[in-house]
């Protein structure tokens, strides 16, 4: 069973291959309308189920699209509206919806939700995101950088604020993709120590730095996110922000990383909060060519799922 769960989890050939077919994908896609099908539709056929026990736009969108596109059907389902919200195990979901649809989709809370649902199920798994990590988002990322500046091994990578879900799941990238990452923000919201001992294992340079300036010099890539994770208590709010107004990625720390360094965010911002509107619309930002790789990465996740 493939199940895509995690970067770190899935073999770095695989890996590469997906990258490489979501490229392929996204070519031959060059000029035809968003809903028109792809040639021999690999999903003919398939029914799948994205589940959704937080909000989104993104992950839902280009999930959505990218099955049609490939033929395939889907069907949206929010976490509270199922029985899944009422009681019913996780394990018996699982096994229910095994039955009816050929892949299933999931965004979480607990990581422990989704990995009970991988175990139970008949059919492939892929994290749409969890409390702990974002796998599909970052292939999307890793894609987008390789767009612009060729291969990502060996470059400098900086992570800018709190060390959440999007981070660790960057930090995994690391290990996987050989390149070296810089974590700037208070000591507080650090990555978890595992994944960085992880990365670091696999070869990767992986530095906490406190003061942000220092950490940008030499940055191939800039990356921040939301100060305020979904799953995190609204009344930290505010304490957050205090800890966190130093590492803004605003023109003047791009200033010190490489000039044509890119800067990435996988959206939704709060614009002038962790990253300023001159540097989210300036000319080295990528976030929108992020939000599109989305399709393309998820749809060479999707097939290498189902061995397609
Ligand atoms: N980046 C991302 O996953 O966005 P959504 O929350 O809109 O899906
Ligand atoms: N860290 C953010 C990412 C949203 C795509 C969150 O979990 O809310």
């Amino acid at each position: 069973m493939k199940h895509f769960l995690d970067i770190h989890k899935t073999d770095k050939k695989d890996l590469r291959s997906i990258i490489d077919q979501a490229r392929v994908a996204k070519d031959a896609r060059n000029g035809k309308p968003k809903g028109a099908l792809d040639e021999d539709p690999p999903l003919a056929g398939h029914m799948v189920a994205l589940i959704f026990e937080k909000p989104s736009t993104r992950t839902r969108v280009s999930f959505d699209v990218g099955v049609r596109q490939m033929g395939g059907q889907t069907m949206v389902l929010s976490g509270s509206d199922m029985q899944l919200g009422h009681g019913e195990t996780i394990a018996d979901t699982a096994r229910v919806l095994s039955r009816y649809v050929d892949l299933i989709m999931m965004r979480t809370f607990e990581e422990d939700t989704l990995l009970e649902m991988a175990q139970y199920a008949t059919v492939p798994v892929i994290n749409g995101l969890t409390d702990r990590t974002h796998p599909c988002q970052i292939m999307a990322d890793i894609m987008t950088f390789e767009e612009h500046r060729g291969p990502i091994k060996g470059k400098k990578v900086v992570w800018s604020g709190d060390g959440n879900n999007v981070c660790a799941s960057f930090i995994h990238a690391a290990g996987q993709f050989g390149f070296d990452l810089t974590f700037t923000g208070p000591e507080t919201l650090d990555p978890e120590a595992g994944f960085v001992a992880e990365a670091r294992a696999k070869g990767s340079d992986i530095q906490i730095e406190r003061d942000a300036t220092k950490a940008v010099e030499g940055a191939d890539l800039v990356v921040t996110d939301t100060w305020v994770s979904m799953h995190d208590p609204q009344s930290a709010r505010e304490r957050r922000h205090n800890q966190l107004r130093g590492y803004q990625v605003n023109e003047q720390l791009m200033s010190h990383a490489k000039p044509d360094a890119l800067f990435m965010h996988c959206l939704p911002a709060h614009r002038d909060d962790e990253a300023t509107s001159a540097v989210m619309d300036g000319e080295n930002s990528v976030i929108f060519d992020e939000a599109e790789n989305r399709l393309h990465a998820q749809k060479a996740i999707m097939r290498w799922c189902l061995g397609k």
